[in-house]
Order: C-alpha cells, then structure tokens, then sequence
C-alpha cells in the first residue's frame, strides 16, 4: 500500500458520496448524533463501520488491543463518559473477535515487555474463569471461548461505572456484547443475560 493511493482513494469516496448524495458533507460538518458507542479491537480485519453496514456519523468507537475497558485506562472511560453523557448514546457494544492476537498472547506464558501489564487484564479474566476453560482441551476452542468470556467481562466493567447505571437505570441504556468471526465474517451475538450478571454484581458495584 502507497501512501499515495490513500489520497486518490480519498477523492474517488468524496466524489462517490456526493454522487450518492450531494449534501453529505455538508450535513456531516453540522453534527454528530451516533446511537452507538462501539468498543472493539485494534486489529486491522475488524473496521467498525464497514462491518457493520454503517456509515460516518452512526457510531462513536473507541478501539485497543483486545477491546478491553480498564478501569484505569483514561481514554476507554474518557470515551464512555463522553458517549453516555454527552452523546446520549442508547447502546454500548463491546466487540471481540476470534483469532484475537492480544487475547493469543494472554494465554502463553511469556514476556511481552511493555504489554504485560495490558495482557494481565485478559489472564485476570482466565482466572476468573479458569475451571470452564481448564476443561478445553482443544486449543483454538479454548482460545474462543476465552474471547467470548473476555468480552462478557469487559461488559461488566462497563457497568461498573457510575454513569452507565444512571443512564440504564433513566435512560434504557443497553449494553451488548458481540463477537467478529473473522472467517465468515459474521457477527455473533453473545446474548448475554446482563439482567443476571447485574444482580450479581451490583451488591459490590452499585453506585448511586
Ligand atoms: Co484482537
């Protein structure tokens, strides 16, 4: 890829949205109002909107290795913060994919220098779940099932925060968590029963 080419594709796009539309821009420059907030991975196979189907100005997204929301990562809650707060978005989707590289390097024991600290946050969610993991024998059903588990944790941490229970409990806030299968391309939703895992967890977390 020539850097070049990025800025011949650029105004081959510009001109296929104003053909599509000649306003576009022009109604793109007003505002942002997405529905969305979007917290998925770095990797460059999982864009956001394209698999999606959505165009710019739908979704807000925030994205790190192996879409983690970490209490103490400034910018994931700054975003949080933002979409809920200001944005009003009306759902916060934690995306995970398989053949994730942070979530592979989380399950080998080496050392990652500077990612260490970063991976830990994905071994703390192996303990978490360490007896239904320990069961899978078969690495790469292991290594999925840990990506599912991964994102069902980072939406707990999402509702650990004070705004996000304000917004559910005023607003109907919705927390989803899904998983790219990179192979088919599809997107799975994990369903998860927050209704069940709130319960479960607000007895520690709840904040008023
Ligand atoms: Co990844």
């Amino acid at each position: 890829m020539k850097i070049q080419e990025i800025f011949k594709n650029n105004q081959n796009w510009i001109d296929r949205k104003l053909n599509e539309n000649a306003r576009f821009f022009e109604n793109l420059s007003k505002d942002q109002n997405p529905d969305i907030l979007y917290i998925g991975c770095s990797d460059s196979r999982v864009s956001a909107e394209e698999l999606m189907g959505l165009s710019p100005g739908d979704v807000f997204v925030h994205r790190n290795i192996a879409n983690m929301v970490s209490n103490i990562d400034l910018s994931v809650m700054s975003v949080i913060d933002y979409a809920v707060i200001y944005l009003k978005v009306k759902h916060i989707v934690v995306c995970g994919h398989y053949d994730c590289g942070g979530v592979k390097a989380a399950m080998k024991s080496e050392d990652m220098g500077i990612l260490n600290p970063w991976l830990r946050n994905i071994r703390d969610v192996y303990r978490l779940h360490k007896k239904e993991l320990n069961l899978i024998h078969d690495q790469n059903l292991k290594h999925k099932r840990l990506v599912e588990l991964n994102v069902q944790e980072q939406c707990l941490n999402v509702l650990k925060t004070a705004e996000v229970q304000k917004a559910v409990r005023e607003d109907g806030l919705r927390i989803h968590g899904w998983v790219f299968d990179i192979e088919s391309g599809k997107l799975l939703d994990l369903n998860i029963n927050f209704k069940k895992d709130l319960e479960n967890i607000m007895e520690i977390y709840h904040l008023d």
